[in-house]
């Protein structure tokens, strides 16, 4: 299929997808380089077509994806990269779409932040069965990213993700309420989230942060933009990367993802779960995104004793230990620690909302609020002492990152 990649009314170059498999085939002319997503490289007016593929394939469902299998099977669909050629790549995170030769299509026509969309793909990926006649593909879901079973939905007239949690305990839902009430006691950027009950089933709900003006740089894509030494630690990187695009106020904000997420013993907070928002048009950078996706966080499929013990808490972006990247941070002055004095009250009454005690025991609770009680003590004691390290070295560095995979585990 001949298309052009489109940066909301803006031309970004002529391509070819391959109709049997949704890959670019060919990129033909250039002609907004400056718009050519974050991290794909052009040289002599040659777009790289490797890095624009690997944007691509991103901006698909990831094939682990909760349930993914068996959504395409009843769609009749080989890929979810086809599902993103339905949709002609629209998404509530950014603006980026194709324009298939011959069709009249517009940004202000097709768009999901001004036009509805719809439920048909989120229907199906939250387990319904296929409608039999006029399925309509047009919507969000099919790029939207991440492993947890989630739809957007229009609410009120707002555009939300609604995102499930991993079984047993379902407790991402909760956390990332008890996580954004920390940030908001904190006074850090942050999306809100609420939990909805549906069928006795807890999902999170989050307002969309983007709107039809600006888009999401998830750090992944930022990471792209420099090639990284390997005496370079990642988060030296990413900071270098930031400073060459012109991206400001990054060291307070990582200081205060890092502790949150030292705080909530967060184990998922790869390159894609946090990011940097500019303006779609101008291309003038904003600032970095309000924190998102804290779920995988409080011992969420661990029991009571691992969650006490913290063997087994795995740690990301740039270290792979919380405790080694509690040292990266640069200063802790923000921090009002007796803003914190609620949180077991926070944890216990999240966790006894609506049908949750189903999901979720007293020792589990009084486990995670133990720990979470431990490590605002850990972080008091921390800002009291403290001197930033001055040389950042690889060591404990995380080699690969990748996002959390809620399947069964191989042990
Ligand atoms: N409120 C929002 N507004 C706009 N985009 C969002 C919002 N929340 C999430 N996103 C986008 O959707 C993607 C998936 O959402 P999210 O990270 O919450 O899902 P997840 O399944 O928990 O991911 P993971 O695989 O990291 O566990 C994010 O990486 C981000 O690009
Ligand atoms: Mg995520």
């Amino acid at each position: 299929m001949k298309c052009s990649l489109m940066h909301k009314r803006v031309k970004v170059a002529d391509i070819e997808l391959d109709d049997a498999s949704g890959f670019i085939k060919k990129i033909n002319t250039v002609y907004a380089p400056e718009h050519l997503p974050i991290g794909v490289s052009i040289k002599k007016g040659v777009a790289d077509r490797a890095s624009l593929n690997d944007w691509w394939t991103e901006r698909s469902i990831p094939a682990s994806r909760s349930g993914i299998r068996e959504a395409l099977e009843l769609l009749d669909i080989t890929s979810t990269k086809m599902l993103l050629v339905r949709c002609y790549g629209l998404s509530l995170s950014d603006q980026y779409w194709i324009c298939p030769e011959g069709t009249n299509l517009t940004w202000d026509n097709i768009n999901f932040f001004e036009n509805s969309f719809s439920d048909d793909v989120g229907d199906v990926l939250f387990g319904a069965k296929k409608k039999d006649n006029a399925f309509d593909f047009s919507s969000p879901d099919n790029t939207s990213d991440g492993n947890l079973k989630k739809r957007w939905k229009i609410i009120a007239g707002k555009r939300c993700l609604v995102k499930g949690g991993s079984t047993p305990f379902r407790q991402q839902p909760f956390n990332e309420v008890i996580a954004s009430k920390i940030m908001e006691w904190l006074g850090i950027s942050h999306v809100p989230y609420t939990v909805m009950w549906n069928q006795g089933i807890p999902y999170s709900v989050c307002e969309d942060f983007i709107t039809g003006e600006t888009e999401l740089i998830p750090a992944w894509r930022i990471m792209q933009t420099l090639k990284k030494e390997n005496d370079i630690s990642v988060y030296q990187h990413f900071l270098n990367c930031c400073e060459a695009l012109g991206i400001k106020e990054v060291i307070p904000y990582l200081d205060r993802m890092i502790v949150l997420d030292y705080i909530i013993a967060n184990e998922d907070r790869h390159l894609n779960n946090f990011g940097v928002i500019r303006n779609a048009e101008t291309l003038e950078w904003i600032g970095m995104a309000p924190i998102y996706d804290s779920g995988s966080s409080l011992g969420y499929d661990k029991l009571a004793g691992q969650i006490r013990s913290e063997r087994d808490i795995t740690c990301k972006p740039f270290k792979k230990y919380h405790e080694e990247q509690l040292k990266l941070v640069s200063s802790f002055e923000w921090i009002d620690i007796e803003k914190l004095s609620n949180v077991r009250a926070l944890i216990m009454e999240t966790f006894s909302e609506g049908s949750a005690s189903e999901y979720m025991d007293e020792t589990r609770m009084k486990a995670i609020a133990d720990t979470v009680e431990k490590r605002i003590r850990n972080v008091a004691e921390m800002a009291m002492s403290y001197i930033p390290v001055q040389t950042i070295s690889t060591e404990y560095d995380v080699e690969k990152d990748i996002a959390e995979d809620y399947g069964p585990k191989m042990v």
